[in-house]
């Protein structure tokens, strides 16, 4: 595997969902395989699971990790071409990429969009100048569009704690005070469609996600009627996709005061299956969920996150085992 951004870069699902499950048990059976090994970490972007999960999974393998964050310690990189570098940017990202290259292996890469530019988040632009000038492998640590270690751990999740054969799996947004990207929901959408669930996703009307995810899903813009019979409820905010409203690619379309009856809190989960409630974290109490269903006997968030490690440990032996 030379580049890991979508399901379909990790082959059959089955497969992979098994190698999880038989690496859980036991994590440190290919501690060699990354011996003299490298991974550098590229942070463009806060991270507190992403960071230890795939420094975790990097050593369980043996390998050696480097971690840069890029805006803390250093240079400020510039990543557009044409430019004149006269700002604060000291240092342009194609000199950069393949400097970072020779010093290492493998590459994760968390680079945000910018929400500013849809074309140029959509294009990956960041990633695949890593792809293409790094001369390494690269994987996505949550890049423009898509968040796939996260949703590999999310599907993971449901596989351990499901009830029967094919859940009611409900993708639902949820309010939030600033604009975020539609990474973990495009994920979330895209491994949903691969994987043997019923899927289902609800938000108010100008949200809706890029169909290059979510073709074939059910879009149900009547929340309530969403929940009904779900096994699993996975909450998430995103800002406009700009799919129905281009010009509003990025903004959050509604004054989140008069949206908070989107949090989902008690009376939401009694309209389902006593399902169990998911998020990626971090998240914003009282905005996406309240105290008693985060805290509650049916969620899944932290097993959710510990899965993270187990997610990257398969992705990296996988990209390890094809150098
Ligand atoms: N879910 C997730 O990616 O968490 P971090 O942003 O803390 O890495």
């Amino acid at each position: 595997m030379k580049s890991f951004l979508n399901v379909e870069d990790l082959g059959p699902l089955a497969q992979a969902l098994e190698e999880a499950r038989q690496l859980k048990q036991d994590r440190f059976r290919f501690d060699q395989l990354g011996r003299n090994k490298t991974l550098l970490m590229v942070f463009f972007n806060n991270s507190l699971r992403t960071r230890l999960s795939t420094q975790k999974a990097a050593m369980n393998l043996g390998m050696n990790v480097i971690v840069l964050d890029v805006n803390a310690g250093a240079w400020k990189l510039e990543t557009e071409r044409g430019v004149i570098m006269d700002g604060d940017k000291s240092e342009h990202l194609l000199e950069a990429i393949p400097v970072m290259g020779s010093y290492c292996d493998l590459i994760g890469i968390r680079s945000f969009a910018g929400l500013t530019d849809r074309d140029y988040d959509y294009a990956e632009t960041v990633f695949q100048q890593f792809v293409r000038y790094s001369g390494r492998p690269v994987f996505a640590m949550e890049t423009a569009t898509v968040h796939p270690l996260q949703a590999f751990a999310d599907l993971i999740t449901i596989e351990e704690h499901k009830e029967n054969q094919r859940p009611k799996v409900v993708l639902t947004w949820a309010p939030h005070p600033r604009s975020l990207p539609q990474a973990v929901p495009n994920s979330f959408a895209q491994w949903m469609m691969a994987a043997d669930v019923d899927f289902v996703i609800t938000h108010p009307e100008g949200y809706e996600l890029d169909p290059a995810f979510t073709r074939g899903a059910r879009i149900e813009y009547d929340q309530r009627k969403a929940f009904e019979g779900a096994d699993f409820v996975y909450a998430k905010n995103w800002s406009c996709p700009g799919v129905t409203r281009p010009d509003d690619y990025g903004k959050i379309l509604h004054d989140y005061h008069t949206m908070m009856h989107w949090t989902v809190d008690a009376e939401h989960m009694s309209w389902t299956r006593d399902a169990h409630f998911m998020h990626c974290l971090p998240v914003r109490r009282g905005m996406i969920v309240t105290d008693d269903v985060i805290e509650g006997p049916r969620s899944l968030v932290i097993p959710e996150a510990a899965n993270r490690e187990i997610s990257a440990t398969v992705v990296i032996k996988r990209m390890l085992e094809s150098l």
